[in-house]
């Protein structure tokens, strides 16, 4: 049965680990997957994370099931991050939420309830997008079409070519936005390019699927959430993955929700028993120690303040390394050419490189990141800054 099959490239992104730590080179630098680093390289545990772990070690005493929709209060507290009390409110039983596993397994349950409810959906991405948006939704059987975002020569924004592209979507299709810290251009709409983005949802009555797995990343809690609280405010149905890998620390706990808008009051049943029954299909239930630990935070206020302070210093963190990289660049005499990273936000910019220069940079400076140019700006520090812009001026 499995004799035909072959072995596989390594995945772009997280491929990358293994390699850079089989490299020797004292040198070496991992922009690759898109994980916070400290100063010395390290992923640590929050201090508040760390300190919900210490309570519900001593009060947990039993790894007995979770309900199919997750760690009590998880989506609730996740709901309230992103929407904030008033929309929770006013969408009432309109909304369905169901705790995931991770980010990722918010996109799949997703696609799987599109799929589920419409076979033939076409969903839109941008140009470009995550590398595992569409393989996700491919996997759940679905179709997809691209809309121009970005333009690598100039590292901007294309708002009047997306819009146009967008035009061509049917109603009934779903588009895919990035809710913050696009991954991986690091290139985010403006309040204005949003309103414009959203006036073309409602007009052409398209449904839109929001992946924030980057809350708090770009400019705070709040600010960063605006465009998912307009856009669940005006459209009818719309959906949106959540992820605390990035902004509680979680990462290898897979620790996410997914939300799901309909249309009627009372809707949330319908929403829930569906997300319930094909994850009961999949994996059953999600993981149980992630969101209890994000639970325990977001329902205790002195965690909550201490938790919002670490995530502000680790953006403070990477914008600072942003101003720096691109100092470094232009100093190398580059001029504004990599200036855009200084002001593009999250954890990830696109350096205009070709997939040659990027392998250049990895075999003779072991410097790791994806072949389409994107790095991971966490991973620099000021010690390895100068290195990386002279590695990257000699090849540019
Ligand atoms: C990334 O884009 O690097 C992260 O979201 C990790 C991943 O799963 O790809």
């Amino acid at each position: 049965m499995f004799s035909h099959l072959n072995p596989l490239p390594a995945d772009p992104i997280l491929g990358l680990s293994a390699l850079y730590k089989a490299d020797s080179n004292p040198a070496k630098v991992d922009l690759g997957v898109g994980v916070y680093k400290t100063a010395d390289g390290k992923t640590p545990i929050l201090g508040a994370v760390q300190s919900a772990f210490d309570r519900l070690s001593a009060s947990e005493g039993s790894k007995v099931y979770i309900s199919p929709t997750g760690w009590p209060g998880f989506t609730d507290g996740c709901a309230n991050l992103v929407f904030g009390d008033v929309l929770v409110e006013k969408m009432g039983d309109k909304l369905g939420a169901i705790q995931t596993p991770g980010g990722c397994g918010a996109l799949r349950l997703a696609f799987e309830m599109i799929a589920f409810a419409d076979p033939e959906t076409t969903v839109w991405v941008s140009n470009p997008t995550w590398a595992n948006h569409v393989p996700t939704l491919a996997a759940a059987g679905l179709k997809h079409k691209v809309y121009d975002y970005y333009n690598r020569q100039t590292s901007t924004i294309e708002i009047e070519a997306m819009l146009t592209s967008l035009e061509a979507a049917k109603a009934g299709d779903v588009v895919l936005l990035h809710a913050c810290c696009h991954n991986p251009t690091g290139a985010d709409l403006s309040a204005a390019d949003w309103a414009k983005v959203q006036a073309l949802l409602v007009r052409k009555g398209l449904v839109p699927f929001l992946d924030m797995a980057y809350q708090g990343f770009a400019a705070g809690l709040d600010e960063d959430a605006a465009a998912v609280r307009s856009i669940f405010s005006a459209l009818p149905e719309a959906l949106l993955s959540y992820s605390c890998s990035k902004n509680f620390g979680l990462y290898r706990e897979r620790t996410g929700a997914l939300f799901i808008k309909g249309e009627k009051d009372g809707m949330r049943d319908a929403l829930v028993t569906n997300l319930a029954q094909l994850a009961r299909a999949n994996y059953s239930m999600p993981p149980s120690h992630g969101a209890a630990l994000a639970t325990t935070v977001m329902q205790d206020a002195g965690l909550m303040a201490a938790w919002a302070e670490e995530l502000n210093a680790m953006r403070d963190r990477i914008n600072g390394l942003r101003g720096s990289l691109a100092a470094a660049l232009e100093a190398e005499g580059l001029g504004d050419r990599f200036g855009a990273v200084a002001r593009q936000t999250g954890m990830f910019s696109l350096l205009n490189l070709s997939p040659e220069q990027v392998a250049v940079l990895q075999r003779e400076k072991s410097i790791y990141f994806p072949g389409n140019g994107r790095i991971n700006v966490a991973g620099l520090t000021d010690a390895n800054i100068p290195y990386v812009a002279k590695a990257i001026a000699s090849v540019a």
